[in-house]
């Protein structure tokens, strides 16, 4: 069993936490806080309890090179106005001055450590290191859900230091609705997958069958689909190595009846960059010179009355090039249609990464039952596996 956060006696305790503060920035800006804010409910019952605490993350993929592209700082920035208090930074995560820094905290105080992958001992989880790591808390919580995939020095080795160890709120509110809530789902269970790669989400495909009543396919791997079906695709892209497994998957879904529901039609281009001509054609329809870049109305039409007959819903992936303006609208149409379910009382559920993305990009985050702060973390867990963070929390 792993423990949670509220059942520690956090008072006058140093709480060395693990969150993922890998968060998109621009100009020396975080331009989407979201991971931040959702690691705000264990770190404000920390401080309300009366301990201080030691925050650790990683950002970016620095390769064990300081970089300052990957530094926390703006993060640190961002997070001081979230929780209206100034909190203390260290430019190398486990200096002598910033277990210095750790030593000196009062109770209430926050200690930001600069970005753990500035060292390769990290991902490469180094025992040495994980101990370094494991001087700044007494108490060690891991909330970084969007790293439970990993295995590295700073959620894995760090923990064989700790007796008192657990998760915070928000692994237990990604476990609660990534896990638990599939174990027992309302149906029908209608699973939502798009974007350009079924080679990532063979094992969540995989999983689905065994559960779902229907699945609809848009986005780019749609294509891959269509073409393993004999439909002419133009020049839309196809995963040509996956064309066989695409056969194979329809095939199983026809033996466990699983309904599989296509786009009937496109919105395409030539270009995706200034496309000189934008149309919507039939989904057999496609112009060999033309490629499909969103689905098009009438799949939305179709995909929405799957969407408001469902019990549980499970988003994977955008439908479309949802970046560009020309080919979000099927996404957006999607991410409207969820929010109308979760009205009705239907449990939404979004998968992190891209669709995520989406989902927060036009303004719907707030209006699902949940959205992860997972990418990869939460497809390994969709998918059945297990997550090493966790089970080091377990041992
Ligand atoms: C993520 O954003 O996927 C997580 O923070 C993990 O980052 P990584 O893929 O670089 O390990
Ligand atoms: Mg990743």
């Amino acid at each position: 069993m792993i423990r949670v956060l509220h059942s520690f006696d956090l008072k006058k305790k140093r709480v060395l936490m693990r969150v993922d503060f890998n968060v998109p920035i621009e100009n020396d800006r975080v331009v989407d806080s979201f991971r931040i804010q959702s690691a705000i409910p264990s770190i404000k019952e920390c401080l309300d309890a009366g301990s201080s605490i030691v925050l650790m993350s990683h950002l970016g993929r620095p390769n064990g090179k300081i970089n300052e592209k990957f530094s926390l700082v703006p993060v640190g920035e961002t997070l001081s106005d979230i929780l209206e208090i100034p909190i203390k930074f260290s430019h190398d995560c486990i200096s002598e001055d910033a277990i210095n820094v750790t030593i000196g905290l009062h109770p209430g105080e926050v200690h930001l450590l600069e970005n753990l992958r500035f060292h390769s001992e990290e991902t490469n989880n180094i025992p040495e290191f994980a101990g370094k790591l494991a001087r700044h808390g007494q108490i060690y919580v891991n909330d970084a859900f969007g790293t439970a995939h990993r295995s590295h020095a700073s959620n894995v080795g760090v923990t064989e230091h700790f007796i008192e160890k657990g998760m915070g709120y928000l692994m237990e509110k990604e476990l609660q609705y990534l896990l638990e809530r599939f174990k027992e789902p309302k149906h029908p269970l209608l699973l939502i997958l798009g974007g350009a790669k079924i080679s990532g989400k063979l094992h969540l495909i995989d999983r689905f069958l065994d559960d779902a009543d229907t699945i609809l396919i848009g986005g780019g791997m749609a294509f891959t689909f269509l073409k393993a079906l004999g439909v002419d695709v133009g020049q839309s892209i196809v995963d040509s190595k996956m064309v066989f497994s695409a056969r194979k998957i329809l095939a199983r879904a026809r033996r466990k009846r699983v309904k599989v529901v296509f786009p009937v039609d496109f919105v395409v281009a030539e270009t995706i960059e200034k496309p000189k001509e934008i149309k919507t054609v039939a989904f057999d329809s496609i112009p060999d010179s033309f490629m499909g870049l969103d689905i098009g109305t009438e799949t939305v039409n179709i995909f929405s009355d799957y969407i408001l007959g469902a019990g549980t819903i499970l988003w994977n992936g955008p439908m479309g090039v949802f970046e560009k303006k020309e080919f979000e609208n099927g996404t957006k149409a999607i991410s409207k249609m969820l929010s109308l379910a979760y009205d009705k009382g239907i449990d939404t559920i979004v998968g992190g990464g891209e669709s995520a993305a989406a989902v927060k990009i036009f303004g719907m985050n707030e209006k699902m039952t949940h959205v992860s702060t997972g990418g990869g973390a939460s497809l390994e867990l969709l998918s059945g596996n297990t997550l090493p963070a966790l089970e080091a929390l377990g041992k």
